[in-house]
């Protein structure tokens, strides 16, 4: 059977485009996939600690006991089942200070594990061969010939830690730019340009829900 997890990060409950737009994607997905299974984990309202040593000790090796709490086991285990059992996963990331939010890094600081790495040399590893779809929002637009074109540090990172963990076979970004041109009077010029980013956002969400 299949399965879409669906993640939020977004430190907003109202007004978030990331939620929006994941939000959107799991709806169309879900009544194109009647009988799957759904799970949804908030990382903005529930966000997960950073880690700590003996929880890293016990990503690297959870056949024993490194000190880590029975809830900092629980919260490894889970977060890995979830990816595991997983064949479509849709991760909604707003852009804090260029970057992804540390409540994303924090849930990728639990996944990189000898268990999921691919191995060098290899073409796939334990977590391969899923759907990923990162849906970004951002309130400026880091698209070429903008004036911060460079500044987008948030898919080539998670492009690179994905395919470290076989994440990346068909991982597709979805970017939502210039969310602040609607609220912020300087950028007032640029809303049709947002206005255009989120209707292509839903537009591409769409294709891919099938
Ligand atoms: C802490 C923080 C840092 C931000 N840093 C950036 C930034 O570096 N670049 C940018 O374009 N927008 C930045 N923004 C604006 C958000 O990316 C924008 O509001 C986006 O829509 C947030 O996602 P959401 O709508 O899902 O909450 C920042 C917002 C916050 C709260």
């Amino acid at each position: 059977m299949s399965s879409l997890l669906h993640i939020d990060a977004s430190i907003r409950t109202e007004g978030s485009t990331s939620r929006q737009l994941t939000s959107y994607f799991a709806t169309q997905w879900r009544q194109n996939h009647p009988d799957a299974d759904y799970v949804y984990r908030d990382l903005g309202a529930q966000p997960i600690p950073h880690i700590t040593h003996a929880v890293r000790e016990y990503v690297l090796d959870p056949s024993r006991d490194h000190g880590q709490t029975a809830d900092e086991q629980a919260l490894v285990d889970a977060v890995t089942a979830e990816v595991r059992d997983a064949d479509t996963i849709v991760l909604g990331v707003p852009m804090y200070n260029y970057t992804i939010p540390s409540s994303i890094k924090a849930w990728i600081d639990l996944l990189v594990s000898p268990a999921h790495m691919v191995p060098p040399g290899a073409e796939s590893g334990a977590l391969s061969g899923k759907s990923v779809i990162v849906v970004t929002a951002r309130g400026g637009s880091y698209a070429p010939g903008t004036p911060r074109e460079g500044w987008d540090y948030q898919e080539a990172y998670l492009r690179a830690v994905l395919s470290s963990i076989g994440l990346a076979d068909d991982l597709t970004f979805v970017h939502a730019e210039l969310t602040l041109a609607a609220i912020v009077p300087a950028m007032a010029a640029l809303k049709p340009l947002g206005e255009k980013s989120l209707a292509t956002a839903h537009e591409t969400l769409k294709k891919l829900s099938v």
